[in-house]
């Protein structure tokens, strides 16, 4: 038998679809042009999985040429990928309003439809280069790993997280200024991932993989609640959101997710929906359930000091219980098997999966207690206003400004910016929001500081409003 000629990768025709920007950037506008995803005039979207303000006519002014460096998660550009990438990943998932479906028909038909799943094909890919390239360089998995070092490696996690008694997410709710609103922010931005619990581990249930896959399927099916619709850990946390007043359907609170939590949100995605990908997921699997034992435990006794007995814990009893079995099952079950079957080659795919998973928590929560430190400065913040305001009059070097005049109402869905900026109000009445209701009044003469990365909108509660935005780039620079 003849064998065809191998065609060595250099020397195939380069496809447009494939290599060209500008038909990536032709397809991310064509996908924006649509009513699923333009500015609303709501902070909520109630009960309507499909509907996601992406702030679309913003795309043609962003360059995702260029991968983003770790120094750069957390900018306008990154937060738009990282939202319009879970927009398209969640359109492999079956999500259903609770009622009226007749009025959302179109809707879903237009999420799901032929014009976003060719849109999406093309994008997808870009916007996975442009948010996590910057771990391959972040992350070192390199020199000979064996058997031996991985599992003095996962070992010795092991053994730390069993030491561990620190809860930075714990310690800063409490430390907030507003415990509660802290909380329930908290809450929210767990909730993306939350709500559609073990959706991204499902799409390992296919294929013909060996044990391997029944022991997947075993974790899977304890997500699941073993089919008992009350003790999903979806339908958990539906519990513990509703018990603090807050929506349980998926996305209500889009607008305030922080762009580090749908980074992570992505990440599992991006690691389980490439199968290509499988060695990772499983490191990334493996340091998940782990470490969530001890943040679990504690989340379940600070959201009860918080609340007091009203709040619905369960979800975080459940998982300070049973990722115990879960981090065992993949490591003793999973990993270790997958390495004998596989040899010691995938081990680095492991290893570098786990770090992954660990570095874009780490940076989810170190977002998290920022923007939760800024939101409770607000009153700081307004009061610097009108002396850096006076400031840039008596300067010779202003910064860039930019003036709007908005009507009654006018919402302008959350955001960030890259540098400090400062928004001060010429006429009229500003709402500023800087979370789910959170928010400052500011009047005319007032204003406030943006800090850079820091997620905010807001609205307009006057017939009229005049407001300035001062590009200042360094607050500090200002205040003298
Ligand atoms: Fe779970
Ligand atoms: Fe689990
Ligand atoms: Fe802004």
């Amino acid at each position: 038998m003849q064998h065809k000629k191998h065609i060595p990768l250099d020397e195939r025709s380069k496809s447009p679809v494939v290599e060209d920007y500008d038909v990536f950037a032709q397809c991310l506008q064509a996908y924006g042009e649509s009513d699923l995803y333009a500015d609303i005039e709501t902070w909520l979207v109630e009960d309507n999985p499909y509907r996601r303000p992406l702030r679309p006519h913003v795309f043609k002014y962003l360059d995702f040429r260029k991968p983003l460096t770790r120094e750069e998660l957390l900018t306008y550009t990154s937060l738009t990928a990282s939202r319009t990438l879970l927009t398209l990943y969640e359109s492999d998932f079956v999500l259903l309003p609770r009622r009226d479906l007749a009025s959302k028909r179109a809707d879903l038909e237009e999420f799901y439809g032929r014009r976003a799943q060719v849109l999406g094909a093309v994008v997808r890919p870009w916007l996975e280069s442009y948010l996590f390239s910057f771990l391959d360089d972040t992350i070192s998995v390199s020199g000979r790993w064996t058997l031996a070092s991985m599992k003095e490696y996962f070992e010795s996690f092991l053994a730390e997280e069993r030491r561990r008694t620190e809860c930075p997410m714990a310690s800063t709710l409490l430390a907030s200024a507003d415990p509660a609103h802290a909380a329930r922010t908290c809450l929210l931005q767990l909730a993306g991932d939350f709500l559609l619990e073990s959706s991204a581990m499902g799409r390992n249930a296919g294929g013909h993989y060996g044990p391997l896959q029944s022991e997947m399927f075993k974790i899977l099916i304890d997500e699941l609640g073993y089919g008992v619709h009350q003790t999903r850990h979806s339908s958990l946390y539906e519990g513990a959101l509703e018990s603090v007043g807050l929506a349980s359907t998926p996305h209500t609170y889009w607008q305030f997710y922080l762009g580090s939590s749908l980074l992570l949100n992505n990440y599992y995605n991006y690691v389980c929906r490439n199968h290509g990908r499988f060695f990772r997921y499983l490191g990334a699997l493996f340091q998940a359930e782990t470490a969530f034992i001890a943040l679990c435990r504690r989340m379940a006794d600070t959201l009860r000091q918080i609340f007091g007995p009203r709040v619905d814990v369960r979800y975080f009893q459940e998982h300070a219980h049973i990722d115990g079995h879960h981090s065992r099952m993949v490591y003793d079950k999973m990993i270790l098997p997958a390495v004998e079957m596989f040899g010691e080659g995938i081990i680095p795919d492991i290893v570098r999966g786990f770090e992954e998973g660990k570095l874009l928590t780490d940076i989810a929560t170190q977002d998290f207690i920022d923007q939760v430190a800024w939101s409770d400065g607000s009153a700081h913040w307004k009061s610097l206003a009108p002396a850096i305001h006076r400031n840039i009059e008596k300067s010779h070097d202003k910064p860039r400004v930019q003036r709007f005049v908005e009507p009654r109402g006018e919402l302008s869905v959350t955001h960030v910016h890259d540098g400090d900026e400062l928004c001060f109000i010429q006429s009229g009445t500003m709402r500023f929001v800087t979370g789910h209701e959170r928010s400052v009044l500011l009047h005319a003469g007032e204003g406030t500081v943006i800090r850079r990365n820091r997620l905010h909108g807001a609205i307009i509660e006057s017939d009229e409003c005049t407001y300035d935005i001062h590009s200042i780039g360094e607050v500090q620079r200002w205040l003298s």
